[in-house]
């Protein structure tokens, strides 16, 4: 994806997610949100050539070798591109499906089992404080491991490589969960596409 970024349509229809995820939560979430990431990413970027040139992953993977005045706007707008466009991808309509192949064995290997990563990813996800994400992340080795980041930071920055996330910002879920982010989240994970986030372990790190 390079500059200038674009607003990407849904991979699927704003009722699709229903009931888990409201259409009106969708459509203000995608179409709102997300669009000014997209706007105040292009405006940062605007004055700077060099950071036109760069991928937005390119950008995120290197934010200590931007001009110093282009650091901030691009971990914050950057990052709010990138990590919403992953979980929306990360997301179907609902599939009840698990993990299977090499991921499935990667996350037996790092956690136990599948329910024991459920698990550990719905603790990163409620217990993030504030604004954030909960990430099911791979490294150099393949391992898998979850994390969590604040705002719109992104693993991508920290050398992990994202295969899915969550939003636990309150815009993500407070029209249809309120103030209940356990309950969204459970209802998450019945969204996930797995067939996708295979396909993003498959291809990393090659
Ligand atoms: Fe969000």
């Amino acid at each position: 994806m390079p500059y200038p970024f674009t607003l990407r349509p849904l991979p699927y229809s704003y009722e699709a997610l229903c009931p888990e995820i409201s259409d009106t939560t969708l459509h203000f979430h995608h179409d709102k949100h997300l669009q000014t990431y997209v706007d105040n990413l292009n405006k940062a970027l605007a004055d700077c050539a060099p950071c036109q040139r760069m991928t937005l992953e390119e950008l995120l993977q290197n934010l200590d070798a931007l001009p110093a005045d282009k650091r901030i706007p691009v971990r914050n707008n950057g990052g709010g591109v990138y990590n919403h466009y992953l979980y929306f991808d990360c997301m179907a309509p609902r599939s009840c499906s698990r993990p299977s192949g090499a991921l499935a064995r990667a996350i037996d290997t790092a956690f136990g089992s599948y329910e024991d990563w459920k698990t550990r990813m719905k603790a990163a996800a409620v217990g993030q404080f504030g604004s954030g994400y909960a990430w099911l992340v791979c490294d150099s080795s393949r391992c898998v491991s979850v994390v969590q980041t604040a705002n719109q930071d992104c693993p991508l920055s920290k050398g992990q490589y994202p295969l899915l996330c969550v939003d636990v910002w309150e815009h993500a879920y407070y029209l249809d969960y309120q103030n209940r982010r356990a309950d969204y989240v459970d209802a998450w994970f019945s969204l996930i596409n797995w067939p996708f986030v295979e396909s993003r372990y498959d291809g990393c790190c090659k």
